[in-house]
């Protein structure tokens, strides 16, 4: 292998699989590196001590498990939830929310080590090392990034036999599909997937069950909100993290979670993308729902531009970007009064919202019932119709006339 100029010391993020494990080797060969490998856990529900013992085996410098699962959730998924965000209406950004955090606990590895160079496992194809590269080098600018897989031609074939001569463990029941996964979803990619015709099948599930197999019996449960995060789950459970695992279990065991769509990639390709995000889908459902009796329509209608934008930003890694700020910065305005409780119905496959209540409601039943004892003034809606109406009644009249002369 042809060496390149020396990166003395490498901080890698490291899953325990093959590639990054061949990364270690690779980078001590090619670069002549020293290698720190860093382990975050957003919830992946690995093996970190089995992953660190890997590490270890394999020579690296020093190995760092580090916990990031509580921040995960305060700064990253709780302002998805506050920003509803799905990326093209469909995926609750589960592994690019992750990305930033990562990429900004490997530059702290790097300072705390003194790093010259960072580097990660994703490939030339994928929206992972956008995020991972533009995150790192807005916060490090100096530091070199490498990323093995990008600049490596070895196909799988070549890969493995560079494992076996470097007596990498080699995990003997491969899995077919491609897998990310942490608190807020399992992102499954590859195989027969790859065929947008073809049903996910079943052995691509983990998390949920699938529809047909759910319960008979539907599941009823309520979660609390305050200023627009999920902080109670039947008035039990408080805590953001084991709220978020409780609710990937119960909506997964009913079904619900299952998304499956063609995603339009950062760098241009479209691809099928499969996710099972129990938590996600049913909190965002009853978020969104609680805004609606507590935010007025104007601010429902323009916040809906904002969350587009948001999750646009956060897919296509410019987290740091200060437009990013100023969106939370609106968000957060919004969110002050987003307290409250929705009971969800849980059944086949489904989390609906079945009801709500808000100490901010607007919701006044007096004026929406169609009761007599209504307090709305019925008379007012005549003069308001000839306002509301009067531009479009303009436009047409103009239009029949001009229609009429022929022009
Ligand atoms: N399409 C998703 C995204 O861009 C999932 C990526 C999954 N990554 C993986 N390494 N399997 O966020």
């Amino acid at each position: 292998m042809n060496t390149n100029q020396r990166v003395s010391k490498v901080v890698l993020a490291y899953s325990g699989g093959l590639d990054t494990s061949v990364a270690i080797k690779w980078l001590q060969e090619k670069y002549r590196s020293e290698v720190v490998t860093v382990t975050i856990d957003v919830g992946q529900a690995e093996n970190l001590q089995e992953i660190g013992d890997k590490a270890n085996a394999l020579g690296v410098m020093k190995h760092y498990p580090i916990d990031a699962k509580k921040e995960f959730v305060q700064d990253y998924i709780f302002p998805a939830i506050r920003a509803n965000a799905l990326y093209q209406g469909k995926y609750p950004l589960s592994t690019a929310l992750a990305r930033p955090l990562i990429a900004k606990k490997l530059v702290e590895v790097a300072r705390m080590e003194g790093a010259d160079g960072i580097s990660h496992g994703c490939t030339g194809k994928g929206n992972d090392q956008i995020r991972f590269d533009v995150t790192i080098k807005a916060l490090a600018p100096d530091v070199k990034i490498i990323a093995p897989m990008r600049e490596w031609s070895m196909g799988r074939d070549e890969e493995v036999r560079y494992a076996r001569k470097n007596k990498i463990p080699i995990d003997a029941k491969k899995s077919i599909y491609s897998i990310d996964q942490n608190l807020w979803g399992r992102s499954i990619e590859c195989g027969p997937l790859e065929n947008p015709l073809t049903e996910p099948p079943e052995g691509a599930f983990e998390w949920t069950v699938s529809p047909e197999k759910a319960p008979e019996k539907p599941q009823y449960m309520t979660i609390q909100f305050e200023k627009g995060i999920p902080v109670g789950l039947d008035g039990g459970i408080k805590d953001g993290v084991q709220l978020i695992r409780a609710l990937n279990k119960v909506a997964g065991d009913h079904g619900v979670g299952r998304i499956d769509h063609v995603e339009d990639r950062i760098v241009g390709i479209k691809s099928r993308e499969v996710y099972e995000c129990p938590a996600a889908l049913t909190v965002l459902e009853a978020h969104k729902d609680l805004e609606k009796i507590v935010l007025t329509r104007h601010e429902l209608s323009f916040k809906r531009g904002i969350e587009d934008q948001w999750s646009f930003m956060t897919y296509a890694g410019l987290w740091a970007d200060p437009l990013k700020k100023a969106l939370d910065a609106f968000v957060n305005e919004t969110q002050k009064r987003v307290n409250g409780e929705v009971k969800m119905k849980l059944y086949r496959g489904s989390a609906v919202v079945v009801g709500r209540s808000s100490q901010y409601s607007l919701y006044d039943q007096n004026l929406a019932t169609y009761d007599v004892s209504s307090k709305f003034d019925q008379s007012s809606a005549t003069g308001f119709i000839e306002l509301w109406g009067l531009p479009t009644r303009a436009a047409c009249n103009l239009a029949e006339r001009l229609e009429k002369k022929g022009e």
